[in-house]
């Protein structure tokens, strides 16, 4: 089955969508030039009791107010453990809404509703479901990067930090369906040895890495380490030396010091962390395809330092859903962080 393409998450219906982009949009003019957007947002923090949580793909500005920086995996633990009053979600709206079925009571504000993900659009639940009735009997595991009423369906809920440790948890003959990514997928059948039936959904981003581009990169950086994220398509794992979540290529990076060269090939948001903690390396972006020297999430990159400021100002956009869907969404989540408890969050390729 081809996976459909839309033009707005199926989770923010185009009316919601066209109607925050008005209201964002004459509430971005209401911002004085002159204003200290850092110092603003450090005291609303304050004033709100509330708490940034940023992935590794926002702006290097706003990686650095937030409280914590991670990837989806300790980005959802955080939110569960936190007693602040609001959550400020920094990254898509896949991990705001994974905060938000974890805390009802709390106000979760996200930036920019229209930061969206290739992955979660191309599995609308309904359909998602309907495919589902094909495989009775089977475990139903969905990556994170779905939206809530996918996550309903769901048994469990994986990362890429954790998927192969919780497949691998599983009876050995229990039989598995795996979306809404078929890349992940496969890798996590390559790393447990196990079939699955996966979804043929893919990431926009991590799609566009060239095989032969970087071929012939590591032909120019010969003494290069190549990591890559296990949303890139095979050709391109097929020969990476290190393949993992974006905490697991930062821990890498940070525990190979003699390594002095990296070719990453995943969001460039990561170099922010990596530069910061490894100063003496250099880091070379994998090249897309788009003619561009670095890949960039179009979803992520929506939220700016201006669009936090204001959603922390105003408390608004913030992600709602209905109560009987969070609670069917909540079981499968919570199964990953129960499964996910004492798991090391590095999975080196060939393990
Ligand atoms: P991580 O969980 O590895 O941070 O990945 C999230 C993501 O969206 C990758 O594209
Ligand atoms: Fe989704 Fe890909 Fe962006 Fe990650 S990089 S948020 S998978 S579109």
């Amino acid at each position: 089955m081809e996976p459909l393409t839309l033009a707005r998450t199926p989770q923010n219906p185009a009316s919601e969508s066209l109607g925050q982009e008005a209201d964002l949009s004459v509430r971005l003019k209401t911002i004085d030039p002159g204003l200290d957007l850092e110092a603003e947002i450090v005291r609303l923090k304050g004033d709100l009791n509330a708490v940034i949580l940023a992935h590794y793909y926002q702006e290097g500005e706003i990686q650095d107010l937030a409280d914590h920086v991670g990837d989806s995996l300790a980005l959802a633990q955080a939110a569960a453990k936190t007693d602040a009053d609001v959550i400020v979600f920094c990254g898509v709206h896949f991990m705001a809404e994974t905060a938000k079925i974890l805390n009802p009571d709390k106000l979760v504000l996200l930036p920019d509703l229209d930061a969206g993900c290739s992955l979660a659009d191309r599995c609308p639940a309904d359909l998602y479901g309907e495919w589902l009735k094909q495989y009775p009997g089977h475990t139903v595991i969905n990556y994170i990067n779905s939206s809530a009423a996918v996550k309903a369906l769901s048994d469990i809920i994986v990362t890429s930090s954790n998927a192969v440790d919780i497949v691998n948890q599983l009876p050995p003959d229990q039989p598995i369906v795996f979306g809404p990514d078929r890349h992940l997928g496969r890798w996590v059948e390559k790393q447990t040895g196990r079939e699955m039936v996966l979804w043929p959904g893919f990431c926009v981003v991590h799609e566009q890495f060239n095989a032969r581009r970087l071929a012939a990169l590591r032909a120019e950086y010969p003494h290069a380490r190549l990591i890559a994220h296990p949303e890139c398509e095979e050709a391109v794992l097929a020969q990476a030396d290190f393949i993992g979540s974006t905490l697991a290529l930062l821990k890498y990076v940070q525990t190979h010091p003699d390594e002095k060269q990296f070719i990453v090939a995943t969001e460039a948001g990561i170099l922010h962390q990596m530069e910061h903690s490894r100063p003496d390396a250099q880091f070379i972006c994998s090249p897309p395809n788009s003619g561009c020297t670095c890949a960039m999430c179009p979803y992520m990159r929506l939220n700016t330092l201006e669009k936090l400021y204001l959603c922390m100002r105003d408390k608004r956009p913030e992600i709602t859903m209905d109560e009987e869907t969070r609670v069917r969404a909540l079981r499968p989540v919570q199964r990953m962080l129960d499964m996910s408890k004492g798991l090391t969050p590095v999975q080196q390729k060939g393990d």
